[in-house]
């Protein structure tokens, strides 16, 4: 335990700093916090505040003064862009995390909940896996860079707990998804993927659809507002140094998942495997029984989450990002 963390509702009139707020896990902590009753929330864009220009950073928290901060903000990118660009991943990354936390801990941010994700965790660690596998073996080398920076941001948090007893905490997440995605071919994850290529099928009026590797690999998805509440959950009742997997603790494999979009987008077609592409790894699942025992579950299930999805996504089609 850290000095001066008391398990309980945060001050809903206090000052909140979330930043990375247009995001996909930015936006949902905000629409979160919004919906929780927080009144104070600060975001900035990254045109408005580039979090990599240090004196901007510090000018922009000693004129806001928050209270609490969440830092959602990354240079987020699939298997492609990770492997494209490490240097941008690392250098980003590293300098947002140090210079948006070396300026919390300067204008006394009390309450600061750190985000990484689950590349940080050893590519053969144990399934599930479990928060004390950090930096037991090596990473996937294809987001390896990634990764470092988000295990220097776990080490930033614990050191200035332990050098300045703050209660600051970090939150791992496994796969999102959800409103706010990143649709776009060359950016997006699984799920994504997936809803764009069989909405567009229902559309062009296909009748195939041809999915890479065999389909049996087991991946875990969580819809991002459940992660939100989860992050709402662990600043109000968790403090303690190791990083918190985030989670809904089930899997099932890239064919069942792509069953369910295929049903909620309509698509009356086949679906093909292309096995002469890659699988990646056969499973990914977090462990989260320490987020269980600090009293938060999941609730939102696949198939809801999916079709809630699929729907924002045909109301945005216009607007979307690439
Ligand atoms: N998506 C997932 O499945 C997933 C899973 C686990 C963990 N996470 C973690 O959650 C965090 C956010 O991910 P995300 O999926 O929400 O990514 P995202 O949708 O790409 O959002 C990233 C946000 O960061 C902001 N940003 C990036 N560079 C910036 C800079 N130099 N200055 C200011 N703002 C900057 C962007 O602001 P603008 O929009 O204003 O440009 C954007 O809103 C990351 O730490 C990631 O590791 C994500």
């Amino acid at each position: 335990m850290s000095e001066g963390f008391r398990a309980g509702p945060l001050d809903r009139d206090a000052t909140f700093y979330v930043a990375g707020h247009r995001g996909l896990v930015g936006s949902a902590i905000w629409r979160t916090l919004e919906a929780a009753g927080f009144t104070g929330l600060v975001g900035a864009t990254s045109a408005e505040l580039d979090l990599t220009d240090r004196a901007a950073v510090f000018e922009h928290l000693a004129r806001i003064r928050p209270r609490y901060l969440v830092l959602a903000a990354a240079k987020v990118g699939g298997i492609m862009a990770n492997s494209t660009y490490p240097v941008d991943f690392l250098s980003n990354n590293l300098q947002i995390q140090v210079n948006v936390m070396d300026a919390a801990l300067e204008h006394g941010v009390e309450r600061l909940l750190f985000l990484g994700s689950s590349c940080i965790y050893p590519q053969l660690a144990a399934q599930p896996i479990h928060e004390d596998s950090l930096l037991t073996g090596h990473l996937e080398p294809t987001n390896d860079a990634y990764a470092i920076a988000k295990i220097a941001g776990i080490l930033q948090v614990q050191a200035v707990r332990r050098q300045y007893g703050l209660p600051w905490i970090s939150a791992m997440p496994t796969n999102l998804y959800g409103p706010g995605d990143n649709f776009s071919p060359q950016g997006s994850h699984l799920l994504p993927a997936l809803v764009r290529r069989y909405d567009e099928a229902v559309r062009d009026g296909l009748d195939e659809v041809t999915n890479w590797g065999t389909g049996t690999p087991r991946r875990e998805l969580m819809h991002v507002d459940d992660m939100a509440e989860a992050c709402l959950h662990l600043l109000e009742n968790y403090d303690g140094p190791q990083q918190v997997n985030v989670g809904t603790g089930r899997d099932a494999t890239i064919r069942e998942i792509a069953e369910v979009v295929a049903e909620v987008t309509g698509f009356q077609g086949r679906t093909l495997w292309d096995t002469t592409k890659p699988d990646g790894m056969p499973q990914k699942l977090l462990d989260v029984s320490k987020l269980a025992g600090e009293g938060w579950t999941a609730r939102v299930g696949l198939r809801d989450g999916i079709a809630a999805t699929v729907a924002w996504y045909r109301e945005h089609a216009g607007d979307l990002r690439e």
